[in-house]
């Protein structure tokens, strides 16, 4: 996901885990039975981790005798005890430590800590959502949803958390709100209900936080965190803007639920542990639902802790939303892939903020900018050798000149340092301004962007023009102009950042899931947090404009809030099939959802783009019939994918039960009771059929028929046994089997081909994708 990071926070890019010969922190999965056993045998003297850690101080021996004989052996440094979503704990130990830990009855699995990345008013309006109305009628606001951010904290003051009109925090809620540096336990009120912090994982792998820059405390230093809250749960702010862009009502997904902020990021990204600590105490002190806007790379579960931990905080009903990384238009980067997490992908909203460049000749290109002022009359255009010295192509740090760029246009190829930064570049050196340019492999995606001087961006194809009018012409000249915000364009687009499947890990599974709003969206943003964050922008802002698939996830941790409080028996499974199964797959002109990477919706998106659809929440209030799965069925999952029964049991113990894989009859992935279909076609396989087994719960209309109607993938015939399903009650469950056979003459590996398969009723359509794939 690294990309993804460079496209909002440069300094998150980094992953990496820092070695030292003596002892790392390792995050350790216990069997959580066995654990209990301990306990039990203990007594009241200590717990199960106190007699683990004992075990490993005294079975392992230095392997420096001398210097074991003048030192105590040393117990290792306990950072955490997770006893709720995961079983096991972070501590730091020496590799003879950890050896003496593998031999363990109940060890599960270690692996060393490492840092995960952050992947960023008019959106409300464009879900559809209206004050009064559907899921924003009254009943569906009063009542207690309370949703955990994990991220970099939040900016507690912010006028998008003040609590006027909310009714005393729920009793049920157990968390708190921890003072630290300055941050008060008075800093929270009745809509931000708590705030914690953890970076013990962090100080160990990255250092001690650095208090001049950042808060040993939840106060967000970032940006982050902020703006993600206040996108899922910040009140209605009227007269919200930015810098005089993008007036308008500023409100979360569902403005009366509750905020807990659960700090774990720092300057160089976020621990395991510390997500780990995070999302094992949110589960704890209450929340209904976790939004994630953070992940690492794409690896099997057992080794996920974001999987991990995920499933623990599933099993015990809490809804977990997830970025999908902002690693495309590269096809099988899609992270957070587990099928019990949410996977949301990114996509543009109808509002744009246009800004031209008219070139010398007379030719004209439409680009981006958050930039907002006075038009730049036509100056002298520079670039890379006429700017200045060895990078100047990319306006790198001190390689414009001066005395090339003073009072010029100072064009910058997209890549090495951040967009903004450039900018920065180029005011330094005396610039006038400047036109940012993508390379081919960004295409036609703009970003409007909060530069410090008149600057917008242009994509590839006025790119390639430029730069051929720069080579043939001698005096090279361009004006700008920047024309505020524009609304009603055509929407929702794919963005090209955001990350793309099939899944690498799970490729049975079709992920992402859905697309919801996450280009350019306006948000809280912490007044002393610069909206660039360069230290030379000494501009303050209540709101900031941001993208990334971080932005899109809390749109849906808001939205399954709503979706909550509407249906308060809804299983977290049942919340995704229904955001699922009525998300829709064409834009405002009723053309299919195009991709940013081509402009101008030359070129379509697929189901890997953004995997059932764009959510629709008010059709998901109501979606007819429900795919739900329950724990066991993710377990039963696993064992499809021949996990063996260690990797198993990091998720088995968990949820407390005596779990063993079915031996009767082989499940198979697909079967799984997911509301899309992936289907994968092998060279090697000996049956061109494939079968998949489903079952759908009513929860619309007592007696009502539903009709099967499928579109066939290309190459693909589809049967569905039986194509009538007719419900006498609500929550009666009936089952059907599909079957795909492909055509003899369609092989063609890595290839793909997309079809859907409809459940219509009277009043419902339940609509499931199919991605099919020849290997
Ligand atoms: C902390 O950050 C400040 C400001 O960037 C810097 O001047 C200082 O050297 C840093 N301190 C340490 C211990 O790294
Ligand atoms: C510009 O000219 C240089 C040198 O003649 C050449 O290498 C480069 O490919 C040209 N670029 C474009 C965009 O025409
Ligand atoms: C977009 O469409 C306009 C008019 O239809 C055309 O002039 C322009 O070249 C197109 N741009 C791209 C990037 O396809
Ligand atoms: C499961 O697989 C892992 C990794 O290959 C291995 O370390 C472990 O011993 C296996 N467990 C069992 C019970 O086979
Ligand atoms: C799991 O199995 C063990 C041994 O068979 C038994 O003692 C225990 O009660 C079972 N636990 C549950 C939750 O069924
Ligand atoms: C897949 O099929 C193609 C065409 O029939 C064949 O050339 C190729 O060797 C096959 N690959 C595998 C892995 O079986």
């Amino acid at each position: 996901m690294a990309f993804g990071l460079s496209l909002m926070t440069p300094i998150f890019v980094v992953l990496f885990v820092v070695a030292s010969a003596e002892a790392d922190v390792y995050v350790v999965h216990m069997d959580k039975a066995k654990m209990k056993t301990l306990d039990a045998s203990l007594g009241a003297t200590k717990r199960w981790y106190d007699a683990v850690i004992e075990f490993i101080a005294e079975s392992s021996p230095s392997i420096h005798e001398e210097e074991e004989q003048q030192q105590q052996r040393s117990s290792p440094d306990l950072l955490y005890v997770y006893e709720t979503a995961i079983s096991g704990f972070a501590a730091v130990l020496s590799t003879n430590q950890l050896e003496s830990l593998k031999r363990m009855d109940g060890f599960l699995s270690a692996a060393k800590d490492e840092l995960l990345s952050l992947h960023t008013t008019h959106t409300p309006q464009f879900l559809g959502l209206k004050i009064g109305h559907g899921l924003w009628s009254a009943p569906n606001l009063a009542s207690d949803v309370i949703i955990g951010v994990v991220d970099t904290g939040i900016w507690p003051e912010h006028i998008s958390f003040r609590d006027s009109g909310l009714p005393s925090v729920p009793s049920r809620w157990k968390g708190t709100c921890e003072a630290g540096t300055k941050f008060y336990t008075s800093n929270c009120n009745k809509k931000l209900i708590g705030a914690r912090v953890f970076f013990k994982g962090y100080e160990a792998i990255a250092g001690r936080i650095n208090e001049t820059v950042d808060y040993r405390s939840p106060r967000d230093s970032e940006g982050h965190g902020t703006h993600t809250a206040s996108t899922a749960a910040g009140n209605i702010v009227k007269n919200a803007n930015f810098l005089g862009l993008a007036k308008g009502a500023a409100s979360g997904m569902r403005f009366t639920s509750r905020i807990a902020a659960y700090k774990t990021c720092y300057a160089l990204g976020c621990a395991s542990s510390d997500i780990l600590a995070a999302i094992d105490q949110a589960v704890i002190d209450g929340v209904d639902i976790l939004s994630l806007s953070l992940g690492g790379f794409s690896r099997p579960y057992y080794s996920d802790n974001m999987a991990i931990a995920s499933f623990g905080a599933t099993a015990n009903g809490v809804f977990v939303s997830s970025s999908a990384g902002n690693s495309g238009p590269t096809s099988s980067t899609v992270g957070n892939t587990a099928p019990w997490m949410m996977t949301v992908a990114a996509s543009y909203i109808d509002r744009s903020f246009p800004s031209r460049v008219k070139l010398g000749n007379g030719k004209v290109f439409n680009g981006a900018s958050l930039y907002y002022g006075k038009p730049i009359k036509q100056l002298p255009l520079v670039y890379s050798d006429t700017a200045g010295g060895l990078g100047a192509q990319y306006c790198i740090t001190g390689s414009l000149s001066p005395k090339l760029v003073k009072g010029k246009i100072v064009v910058c190829d997209r890549g090495i340092n951040s967009r903004v930064g450039k900018g920065e570049q180029v005011k330094l050196a005396g610039g006038a301004g400047m036109i940012l340019l993508n390379t081919p492999t960004e295409g036609e995606e703009l970003f409007a962007d909060p530069h410090i001087l008149p600057a917008l961006m242009l994509g590839a194809q006025a790119a390639t023009y430029i730069k051929s009018y720069l080579n043939t012409t001698t005096k090279a000249t361009a004006s700008l102009e920047f024309l505020g915000t524009s609304y009603n364009n055509p929407a929702p687009v794919m963005a090209a950042f955001s990350s793309r499947g099939p899944s690498l890990v799970g490729p049975d599974i079709l992920k992402p899931d859905v697309t919801a709003p996450g280009v350019n969206i306006l948000a809280a943003w912490p007044p002393n947090v610069s909206p660039t964050r360069l230290k030379s922008d000494k501009r303050s802002v209540l709101f900031n404009i941001v993208s990334g698939t971080s932005m899109s996830c809390p749109h849906v941790s808001g939205i399954a809030a709503l979706l909550k409080s509407d249906h308060k028996d809804w299983s977290p499974a049942a919340i995704k099939s229904a955001l699922m199964t009525t998300a829709y797959t064409v834009d405002s002109t009723g053309n299919p959802i195009g991709d940013a990477v081509s402009g101008n919706n030359s070129k379509f998106a697929t189901h890997f783009a953004y995997g059932s659809g764009h959510i629709d929440p008010e059709s998901a209030a109501n979606p007819g019939l429900i795919y739900d799965i329950t724990t066991e069925d993710y377990l039963t999952y696993l064992c499809s994918i021949n996990y063996n029964s260690s990797q198993i049991a990091i998720f088995a113990s968990i949820s407390n039960n005596n779990f063993t894989c079915p031996d009767d009859s082989a499940p198979q992935p697909g079967d799984l009771n997911y509301p899309s279909f992936a289907v994968i076609f092998r060279n090697d396989s000996q049956s061109p059929t494939v079968t998949y087994k489903r079952t759908v719960t009513n929860v619309g209309i007592p007696k009502s028929v539903f009709f099967a109607h499928v579109s066939e993938p290309d190459g693909v015939s589809v049967t569905v046994e039986p194509d009538v399903l007719e419900f006498q009650e609500i929550g009666q469950k009936l089952s059907y089997k599909v079957s795909f056979t492909k055509q003899e003459d369609r092989n063609a590996p890595n290839d793909h081909s997309f079809g859907s398969l409809l459940w219509i009723s009277f009043h419902h359509s339940v609509t499931s994708p199919i991605a099919v794939t020849w290997k």
